[in-house]
């Protein structure tokens, strides 16, 4: 099986590759282009670490590069292709939306056509919680309206996943949209809580805390999310139009502030200051998503808790910045 995915240089994307990287049935090509929207160093170790494998090939290109793009397809001709590059971040999208233009939908529009012309057997992308904006019908199922995103980052997401059923429709690929809620773990992101919060707490530096860390997230650690892709990788929809929608989440939703207090506890620190701050534009209060679907179709519930998961975090995180 030949496969590809895009944004391997990212935090799922690295996790993934590093999965599916000791099947020795699967061929797989990695791509991103090391934008530097955060910490580009990250990104590149990651790579060395996934190059330690020689059967894992690595690009540095563009997804919007539709040239080498199509030259990589033409070589290798993947069954599956798993697109993750993006241009995260909600908070972000609100300064730079152009960014999210360029990638989310341009390079999302390049990916799948190039995928269609070269007949892959299953396209499965990356969508998000936040497609569902402000829904308040808890746990969000995956059939609930999602018309009315909150943020340029969502309105993107929600665009491709628009994309991908007229895709489905006319040209029968398969397509499976992944709606991933707030993914944590080893070698996790800069710019997201978990990562910003340990190296405050660390350094004894003031921690800056949206509408008071009453915010309620459905926290998923990383390993239940690769073992959930690679499941469904498995799984093409099938019918007339071939597609797929499905909530990737542990289903155990906890406000931030129980996270901060957990990662208090791991790092052994007694106090910390916290910088109170509004609700930013664009967030959403709540996330808690309704599971069923997935466990049915890949028989298996992801459910790792915050105690394991922030616990794995911050071993990485000291070994990676030397902290022991
Ligand atoms: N981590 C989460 O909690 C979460 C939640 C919901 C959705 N997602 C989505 O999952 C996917 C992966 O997220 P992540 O957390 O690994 O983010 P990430 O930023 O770590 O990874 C994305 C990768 O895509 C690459 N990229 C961006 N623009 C590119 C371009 N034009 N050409 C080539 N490569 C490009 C980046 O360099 C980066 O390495 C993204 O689509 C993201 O929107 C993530």
């Amino acid at each position: 099986m030949k496969i590809l995915v895009t944004g391997a240089a990212g935090f799922i994307g690295y996790h993934l590759c590093n999965n599916l990287s000791k099947n020795k049935n699967i061929e797989l090509v990695g791509v991103d282009n090391f934008d530097n929207y955060y910490d580009v160093n990250i990104k590149k170790n990651r790579i060395k670490t996934l190059k330690k494998n020689k059967k894992f090939v690595f690009y540095k290109v563009d997804i919007n590069n539709n040239l080498k793009i199509s030259q990589i397809f033409k070589k290798y001709n993947f069954n599956i292709v798993i697109h993750l590059a993006a241009q995260a971040g909600v908070r972000y999208s609100i300064s730079n939306p152009s960014k999210y233009i360029k990638s989310n939908i341009n390079g999302f529009f390049n990916i799948i056509d190039v995928s269609r012309k070269f007949k892959v057997k299953h396209f499965l992308f990356a969508s998000t919680s936040s497609v569902y904006g402000n829904s308040k019908k808890f746990p969000l199922k995956e059939d609930l309206n999602t018309d009315k995103p909150l943020s340029i980052y969502a309105a993107t997401k929600k665009s491709n996943e628009v994309l991908a059923y007229a895709y489905s429709n006319i040209f029968k690929i398969p397509c499976t949209a992944l709606r991933f809620f707030t993914v944590y773990g080893p070698f996790g992101r800069p710019d997201m809580a978990l990562y910003l919060f340990t190296k405050k707490m660390i350094n004894y530096e003031s921690i800056e805390l949206f509408n008071k860390g009453n915010h309620i997230r459905d926290f998923t650690y990383i390993d239940d999310i690769i073992l959930s892709i690679t499941k469904l990788i498995k799984k093409p929809p099938r019918g007339i139009v071939p597609y797929e929608v499905y909530n990737l989440a542990s289903s155990k939703p906890r406000k931030l502030k129980d996270f901060l207090e957990t990662i208090k506890i791991h790092l052994g620190i007694t106090k910390f200051k916290i910088i109170k701050l509004k609700m930013q534009k664009g967030d959403v209060f709540k996330t808690h998503a309704d599971t069923n679907k997935l466990i049915n179709k890949i028989k298996y519930k992801p459910s790792i808790g915050i105690e394991i998961g922030i616990q794995e975090f911050i071993k990485w995180f000291k070994k990676y910045y030397k902290y022991d």
